[in-house]
């Protein structure tokens, strides 16, 4: 959406900062031999609290509030009683959710407990990926540069990424134009960033893969070779110089 008016900023800013509060304190609360149930009737409970609701549960019927992907599962991993968490898993939390019309969207891989599969890397190299890719967007510029951007820096680190999750425009929508905001260089793809719009920058990196297969649950979007996958996420807004980060976690007001 293009950010047009105090309103409109002040509901993207609220929102952001309660998907990310929710999504902290669900990395802090997460234990191993707590099952995934567990830690997303946490998050719910959050969000319910700062009166917002699930994006996936309403937009989609996600079968859960916030998503929960384990390992070498990347991106909408079905919370539930019988998945429980183990030290060393390589864990996902992405939360999104609607209050007063306004959508926000924040996700970040983690390792639980101790670094059991020599992971750490992957999930670093996530995280500074997306903070650089944020920081080079301008207003615009072609949004094909940030997905060659982030590959470059990827393959430069020893990682792949994967070519069909990609970021997306957020607003009044969970997903909202433009579509796709691929984490490859993909020429294609002539669109822009404009100047005021919002849109959810998700890093999809790889040990090796370089795509995700649905489950048979429907949702569930895996690696088929085993590899794992980080994936960090913001929601921003575009400006001439560099992006507001909306989902930092630094108190909701
Ligand atoms: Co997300
Ligand atoms: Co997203």
């Amino acid at each position: 959406m293009s950010i047009q008016s105090p309103q409109e900023w002040d509901g993207m800013s609220r929102i952001s900062r309660i998907v990310a509060e929710t999504l902290f304190r669900m990395q802090a609360f997460a234990r191993p031999g707590m099952t995934t149930g567990d830690l997303d009737a946490f998050g719910a409970q959050q969000l319910k609290a700062y009166g917002a609701r699930s994006a996936p549960a309403q937009d989609y019927r996600f079968p859960g509030s916030t998503c929960i992907s384990i390992n070498h599962q990347a991106a909408h991993g079905i919370p539930s009683p019988s998945t429980v968490l183990k030290e060393g898993d390589l864990v996902n939390i992405d939360v999104s959710a609607e209050k007063d019309g306004y959508y926000g969207d924040n996700g970040a891989s983690f390792i639980l407990g101790r670094d059991l599969r020599g992971l750490q890397g992957l999930v670093d190299a996530s995280r500074t990926i997306l903070m650089g890719a944020i920081n080079q967007i301008r207003a615009g510029q072609r949004i094909s540069e940030t997905g060659r951007f982030i590959e470059r820096q990827a393959r430069l680190l020893g990682y792949t990424t994967i070519r069909n999750l990609t970021g997306h425009g957020i607003g009044h929508k969970l997903h909202e134009e433009p579509h796709e905001i691929p984490n490859y260089y993909d020429r294609s793809n002539r669109q822009r960033f404009m100047k005021n719009t919002a849109v959810a920058i998700e890093t999809f990196i790889s040990t090796g893969a370089r795509e995700v297969t649905e489950q048979a649950d429907g949702w569930t979007l895996s690696t088929r070779d085993g590899s794992f996958v980080a994936q960090h996420e913001h929601t921003i807004v575009v400006t001439q110089g560099k992006p507001v980060i909306l989902t930092l976690e630094n108190g909701i007001t």
